[in-house]
């Protein structure tokens, strides 16, 4: 054993052999990397920081753009981090379908890590067991068209938007800022739903904590790229995030415990989403969420689910995010396009005008006789999807179309980039809701996640579970919106001067907010 040892190094001593041992490593490595598919094409990263400097890009503008010269799936580094973009049908359908289970996890920020609880929500929980059964719960009960009382806060705040803005129009000539008016409906709609009704100072409380919060998910964060920094704080976000989550465990715990004390069945009609959590509770150790909720995946929800504080909190905070600004944005959004595009408004218009009547405002029940209303949202969500791009994580190594997405990496379906894909859409950029018809080129395409060029609430898996809520609200909004008022633009601004710029963020709402002049166009009064 000594004389081995010797032999080593006396060997070690001896220069050549280093370059023996350096070629030898060099072989070693060509030989792994020979195995192994390329990245996909991308720009050319700098060492250490990557393509970081990019970092204003990665929008889904500037992924398109990037994705014209590159392909339509590319490669970024940022920092320790390997990022791809995908914007095209073929390669969304190959990461949504046919290798979902490995692009089904979610990537989450320093912030939104400790934002949700260390991933006790549904939208940020990897796939796996947990996530399967919070799944269940959302889909079953907290989002469920059973869930009654949440259908009937669409309704009554959508007939409380069509008060506002004939009061604010002024009986006719006064711009009303449609905006707020869109994004206060699916405010109250969410808060209501989560929490029932209660006094106006407790919501704007809370709304200043969702602003602060969405701040923080779309902060530049260097740790979250360069993880040796993240100690340091420079941009002194970690002290923002404990501030920020301990605003909203002073302002949830409170109403939990009222709605502990009251402890009402989750059955009855008026229960909201908190009541019908609170059914899977259990008192735990504070940030052990995760954890105490994982079940092992059974169908019974009653025996396998068990839900703490951080829990409820960071599911709460998925229905506010997943349904305020997506649907706020769609129905400003559609609104916008028709007041740029004056004849769609009139065909819609007069649909209403035969079907329901001038006699009195559309309810629910018009909805699924008003086939021009369904083609003007699918245009709507076409154009400007509310989630421009889907972000999900590789579980695993995978090969794409030849090339190589290591596992952990960030992937971004570029969903925006993917609906004015030129190949797929005829007139891609142009608003034509009649492409939709059934003589339109389009006819057959809808959004339940099989059509790859038409995306707007992701596909597979991690596909939006709140659809039916979102788009209740959406058609009833746009329907009622449409019909009750004529609309027309303030301060004489023709049809093509209104500014159809937006803003990159969670969503991609309108960048700056739509005014409108309403005149009530029906034969009853509005309010
Ligand atoms: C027009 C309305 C809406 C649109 C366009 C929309 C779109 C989307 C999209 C594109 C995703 C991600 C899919 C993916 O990553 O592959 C998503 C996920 C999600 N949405 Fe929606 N959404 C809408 C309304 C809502 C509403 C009303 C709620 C709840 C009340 C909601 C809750 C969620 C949640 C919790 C997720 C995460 C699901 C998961 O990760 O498993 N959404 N939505």
């Amino acid at each position: 054993m000594v004389t081995v040892a010797k032999i080593a190094m006396e060997w070690l001593q001896d220069p050549l052999s280093w370059v023996f041992l350096g070629t030898l490593a060099l072989v070693v490595l060509q030989l792994r990397r020979r195995g192994k598919a390329p990245l996909p094409p991308g720009p050319k990263p700098l060492p250490i920081v990557g393509n970081m400097a990019m970092m204003d890009q990665l929008t889904h503008r500037g992924l398109a753009a990037l994705a014209e010269r590159y392909g339509g799936l590319l490669h970024l580094r940022l920092g320790r981090l390997h990022a791809f973009a995908v914007s095209t049908p073929e390669y969304a359908r190959e990461v949504l379908q046919a290798q979902d289970g490995a692009f089904s996890n979610r990537p989450a920020t320093i912030a939104i890590a400790y934002l949700t609880y260390d991933r006790a929500d549904m939208a940020f929980a990897h796939y796996g067991p947990f996530w399967r059964q919070m799944r269940k719960l959302c889909v079953m009960k907290l989002f469920s068209r059973r869930r009654a009382e949440t259908w009937v806060a669409v309704r009554d705040e959508c007939a409380a938007l069509v008060r506002a803005v004939a009061s604010g129009g002024g009986g006719g000539g006064e711009a009303v800022n449609l905006g707020e008016l869109i994004f206060n409906l699916t405010k109250n709609v969410t808060f209501r739903a989560a929490f029932g009704t209660r006094d106006g100072e407790d919501q704007e409380e809370f709304i200043a904590i969702l602003q602060e919060f969405s701040k923080l998910f779309g902060a530049f964060n260097v740790g979250d790229f360069l993880p040796w920094l993240s100690w340091m704080d420079l941009q002194g976000i970690n002290r923002r995030l404990r501030a920020a989550r301990s605003a909203l465990d002073r302002f949830i715990d409170k109403i939990i415990d009222e709605h502990v004390r009251r402890g009402k069945n989750p059955d009855d009609a008026d229960a909201d989403m908190v009541d019908d959590m609170l059914a899977f509770f259990v008192e735990a150790t504070p940030g052990k969420a995760t954890g105490a909720a994982a079940a092992d995946g059974g169908d019974d929800l009653h025996n396998t689910l068990r839900l703490t504080r951080d829990n409820i909190k960071a599911i709460i905070m998925d229905v506010m995010f997943g349904g305020t600004e997506t649907v706020a944005s769609a129905i400003e959004w559609a609104m916008a396009e028709m007041m740029h595009s004056p004849d769609d408004l009139r065909r819609l218009q007069q649909e209403l005008a035969d079907v329901v009547g001038l006699d009195r405002n559309v309810n629910e029940s018009d909805l699924d006789k008003l086939p021009f209303l369904k083609c003007v949202i699918k245009e709507t969500l076409r154009l400007h999807p509310p989630i421009p791009l889907l972000l999900h994580e590789t579980a695993a190594d995978c090969v794409v179309g030849g090339y190589s997405v290591p596992r952990g990496s960030r992937v971004m379906v570029n969903v925006w980039a993917i609906g004015r894909h030129r190949a797929s859409w005829k007139d891609a950029d142009a608003f034509r809701p009649s492409r939709f018809t059934p003589e339109g080129e389009a006819a057959g395409l809808d959004f339940k996640g099989g059509c790859f060029e038409f995306l707007p609430f992701g596909s597979g898996r991690r596909s939006c579970p709140g659809t039916a809520l979102g788009l209740y609200a959406l058609e009833l909004a746009v329907a009622q919106l449409a019909h009750g008022f004529n609309w027309s633009l303030p301060d004489g601004m023709k049809p093509s001067e209104l500014d159809m710029g937006d803003v990159f963020g969670l969503t991609a709402p309108r960048a700056t907010r739509l005014y409108a002049v309403p005149t009530p166009r029906l034969n009853c009064p509005l309010y």
